[in-house]
C-alpha cells in the first residue's frame, strides 16, 4: 500500500501529517502537498480541449460575442455553484465519487457515482482520440511544417491507423502520470506544465493583436448584438460549453477535492478555478480569432465543427511562413498540456473508485482501467462518427445530468449543505452562501432540464451520422 499513500514512504510534509491527524483515519487516504497544487491539478483538469478548441469554434458557431457574454453568465451563475456542490460532497467524505455519493444522499446514490465513473471513461475514450491528433500537430508544428492542404491532412489523420497510434500514445502518458499518485504524479505534472500553458497562451495573445486586420476578429468576438442574447439554442450551448469546461458533472472536481484538506475554503477555491478557466478560454479567443480573420478564414471555422482548429488554424500558420512554424508549434504544445491534464483527472475519477471501491491498489487500477479506456476509444479512433456520438451522448445527456443530481442532492437533499462550506470562510460571504443553495435548489436544475430537453435533437442529429451510412 505504500505506493498508493506516499505518507507512509518518505517524510511526510507538514500539511500531510495534519491532515492525518485532523481526520485519523484508519488508513491513510493520498493528499494533495500544497493548496497551489490543488488549484493547478483542478485548473489542469478545466482547462483543456474545451478551452482553446472547443470554445472558439462554439463562439463562432453561435454568432459570435453574444455566445461570450452568456458563457460569462453561466460560468459564474451557475458553474461556480455547480462546482462548490461538487467540492462539498468530496471533501465531506474524501471518498471517490461512489462513496462519497454514498456518504451524502445513501445507498440510492450509488448508482450516480458508477455512472460517474462509466462516463469518465467514455468521456476520455475519445479526448484521448482528439488529444491524439493535438500531439501529432504539435510534432508537424515542431518538426516539419504543417503541408499547404490542411484540411485533405486532417482528413488523413484523423482516423484510421494513424489516429490509433497517437490516442494509445495519449493515453500510456496519461496512465504513467495517474499511477505517480496524487501528489507525485498529478500534483507534480500540473505545477510543472500549467504555468508553461499559461506563458504560452498569453504570450500568443499579445502576438496576435500585432496582426495586420486583427481588429475584425476582435469585433466579431468582443461586439454582443443584445438580440441574441435570448436563443434558447444559444443559452443551452453556453451552459454546455461552461459545464464541459468546468469538468463538471462526472465527478471530476468532486474526487479532486476529495484529496483535499479540510483547511481549505472551499468557496475561495472554487472562484479562482472558474476565473482562471474563464481566463484560459477567453485568451484563447484573443489568439484565435485575430489570426483567423487576419487570414480571411472566418468562414471556415463555422462550417465544420469537429475539424475547424485542426485545419483552419494550421491553414494560418503555414500561410504565415516560419513565424507560422513557431506560432504553430507553441500552440499546439499548449493545447497538448492542456489534454493531457484534462485526461489525468477523467482517468483519475475511474481510478479513485477501484482504489476505494474495490480495494485496487493505485498501479493496477491505473494500468487496467487506462487500458479498457484505450481500448474502446479504438472505436472513435477508427471512425469520427463515433467520436461525435460519444460527445454528443456525454456532453448533452450524462453531463447535464448528472449535474442535475448534484444540485439536488447538494441543494434539497444533504444534511446540513453549509457545513462543509463554510469552514475557514468569514461569516461576511454567510449570504452568498445562501445564495448559492438557492441556485442549487432551484436555479441549477431548471436551466438543466432546460439543456437536456434543447440538446435532445443534438443528440438524435449524432446518433443517425453514426447509423446511417
Ligand atoms: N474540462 C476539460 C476541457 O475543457 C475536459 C474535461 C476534463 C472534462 N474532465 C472532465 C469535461 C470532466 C467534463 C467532465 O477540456
Amino acid at each position: 500500500m505504500s505506493d498508493q499513500t506516499g505518507i507512509q514512504a518518505g517524510q511526510p510534509s507538514a500539511r500531510q501529517t495534519n491532515a492525518m491527524h485532523e481526520d485519523a483515519p484508519e488508513f491513510a487516504r493520498e493528499v494533495w502537498n500544497t493548496r497551489l497544487g490543488f488549484v493547478l491539478a483542478a485548473v489542469g483538469s478545466a482547462v483543456g480541449l474545451g478551452n482553446m478548441w472547443r470554445f472558439p469554434y462554439i463562439t463562432s458557431e453561435y454568432g459570435g460575442a453574444a455566445f461570450v457574454v452568456l458563457y460569462i453568465l453561466m460560468t459564474f451563475v451557475i458553474g461556480i455553484p455547480v462546482l462548490l456542490a461538487e467540492f462539498t460532497i468530496g471533501r465531506r467524505a474524501r471518498q471517490s465519487s461512489v462513496g462519497a455519493l454514498r456518504a451524502a444522499g445513501g445507498r440510492p446514490w450509488v448508482p450516480l457515482g458508477y455512472l460517474f465513473v462509466l462516463t469518465g471513461m467514455l468521456i476520455l475514450a475519445f479526448y484521448s482520440v482528439i488529444a491524439g491528433w493535438v500531439t501529432r500537430y504539435a510534432l508537424v508544428a515542431l518538426f516539419t511544417g504543417f503541408p499547404e492542404d490542411t484540411g485533405a491532412y486532417f482528413s488523413s489523420i484523423a482516423s484510421g491507423i494513424p489516429a490509433m497510434g497517437f490516442h494509445l500514445f495519449t493515453m500510456a502518458v496519461t496512465i504513467a502520470i495517474v499511477m505517480g499518485g496524487v501528489e507525485k504524479g498529478i500534483e507534480r505534472a500540473s505545477f510543472v506544465m500549467m504555468p508553461i500553458l499559461f506563458l504560452v497562451v498569453v504570450g500568443l495573445a499579445v502576438w496576435a493583436a500585432t496582426l495586420q486586420g486583427s481588429g475584425e476578429g476582435y469585433a466579431f468576438y468582443l461586439t454582443p448584438r443584445l438580440e441574441e442574447l435570448f436563443s434558447a439554442r444559444t443559452i443551452a450551448a453556453a451552459a454546455g460549453q461552461a459545464f464541459f469546461s468546468l469538468s463538471l458533472g462526472m465527478g471530476a472536481m468532486l474526487t479532486f477535492a476529495s484529496y483535499l484538506s479540510k483547511k481549505e475554503n472551499l468557496p475561495r477555491e472554487a472562484t479562482v478555478i472558474a476565473f482562471t478557466d474563464f481566463g484560459v478560454a477567453f485568451t484563447a479567443g484573443l489568439v484565435v480569432f485575430p489570426v483567423i480573420f487576419a487570414l480571411g478564414l472566418q468562414g471556415a471555422v463555422g462550417e465544420s465543427t469537429v475539424g475547424a482548429l485542426f485545419i483552419s488554424l494550421p491553414g494560418a500558420f503555414v500561410s504565415m511562413g516560419p513565424v507560422g512554424r513557431v506560432v504553430g508549434a507553441l500552440f499546439f504544445i499548449a493545447l497538448f498540456i492542456g489534454a493531457i491534464t484534462s485526461a489525468i483527472s477523467l482517468l483519475e475519477v475511474v481510478v479513485a473508485a477501484l482504489i476505494d471501491e474495490w480495494k485496487f491498489s493505485r498501479k493496477p487500477a491505473a494500468v487496467g482501467a487506462g487500458t479498457i479506456i484505450a481500448l474502446i476509444g479504438l472505436w472513435p479512433a477508427a471512425d469520427t462518427n463515433a467520436l461525435g456520438f460519444l460527445d454528443a451522448v456525454t456532453n448533452n445527456i450524462f453531463l447535464p445530468l448528472g449535474s442535475l443530481f448534484l444540485a439536488v442532492l447538494v441543494g434539497w437533499l444533504l444534511k446540513n449543505p453549509l457545513e462543509e462550506v463554510t469552514r475557514n470562510t468569514s461569516e461576511r460571504i454567510r449570504p452568498l452562501l445562501i445564495g448559492w443553495l438557492w441556485i442549487l435548489r432551484v436555479v441549477a436544475p431548471i436551466l438543466l432540464v432546460f439543456v437536456l430537453y434543447t440538446s435532445l435533437p443534438i443528440v438524435a442529429d449524432a446518433f443517425r451520422a453514426l447509423t446511417g451510412r
